[in-house]
């Protein structure tokens, strides 16, 4: 398989092929998901809930960013993965100034990142564009932002009413302007995120909770592989269910999200 670049997710994108994207946080599992056909691995701070027993993301830290990040790349390596390698930046590495939001992405790139993530709209814009204007690709995170999850009162869907919508489709439109190339809606309604996806031709969507409007889904792999400490949300599908191995129910879940038949529309009420 050939690697998946910046330019090829442009060009799937331009295409309207879907990106499929999963979560993964240690070597082994991201080999298997690479030769199953995944084409971003996202090393997502969820890890703090997956990997460490943590109530939220709150808590994760650069070291364990970097340390799990590492991992992950190891593991492409060791199989010439062709996965795009996307990281996390957790909570308090990037709020404080764009000069420390900078040196945290460098810090993740140098563990083999290719793509870091951050959350949320407003101040954020102007750190994305002082990192990519350096030479760091940005996924911007909109929606449900976990890190500030007790700002926002609780894992609740963003963007139902009217105020709330238009500042969220601002806030797509500014983070694509200030070069993000990719953005996850998380828990939104499925017609403000296929609006958003509409409107934004070069920074592909990837949803998760947020309808099949979008270029893109992804899921937590635990969450997918039904492997869960509690309830899963409920726009998680298990694709474990009929498949006879993890394998598998990764090209499950890549076949689902090509073909458009992951997630499907009744799966939330929002
Ligand atoms: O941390 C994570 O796993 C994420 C995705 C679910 C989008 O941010
Ligand atoms: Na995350």
């Amino acid at each position: 398989r050939k690697a998946v670049t910046r330019s090829r997710l442009a060009d799937m994108h331009a295409r309207g092929e879907k990106i499929a994207m999963l979560t993964a946080y240690d070597a082994t599992f991201a080999a298997v998901a690479d030769a199953a056909g995944v084409d971003c691995l996202l090393v997502g701070d969820s890890l703090g809930m997956v990997c460490q027993g943590l109530d939220s993301t709150v808590g994760v830290s650069m070291e364990a960013m970097r340390h799990h990040t590492e991992s992950v790349a190891r593991g492409l390596r060791r199989v010439q993965g062709a996965a795009w390698l996307i990281a996390d930046l957790p909570f308090g590495s990037y709020q404080e100034s764009r000069e420390q939001a900078l040196r945290s992405a460098m810090a993740l790139m140098q563990a083999g990142a290719q793509m870091v993530k951050l959350e949320g709209g407003g101040w954020t814009i102007d750190t994305v564009r002082f990192i990519v204007e350096r030479g760091v690709p940005v996924c911007a995170h909109l929606g449900l932002t976990p890190q500030t999850v007790h700002a926002l009162g609780g894992y609740r869907v963003q963007g139902r009413d009217e105020s709330s919508a238009a500042r969220l489709q601002g806030d797509a439109r500014a983070l694509q302007e200030a070069g993000a190339a990719m953005l996850v809606l998380e828990m939104v309604p499925a017609a403000l995120s296929a609006r958003i996806t509409a409107e934004l031709a070069h920074c592909a969507t990837i949803g998760i909770g947020a309808g099949k409007g979008t270029a893109g889904q992804v899921l937590v792999m635990h969450d997918m592989l039904g492997v869960n400490l509690g309830k899963p949300p409920k726009f998680v599908r298990n694709f474990m269910t009929g498949s006879d191995s993890i394998e598998h129910a990764l090209r499950a879940y890549v076949r689902a999200v090509k073909d458009g038949t992951f997630p499907d529309d009744g799966l939330h009420a929002w």
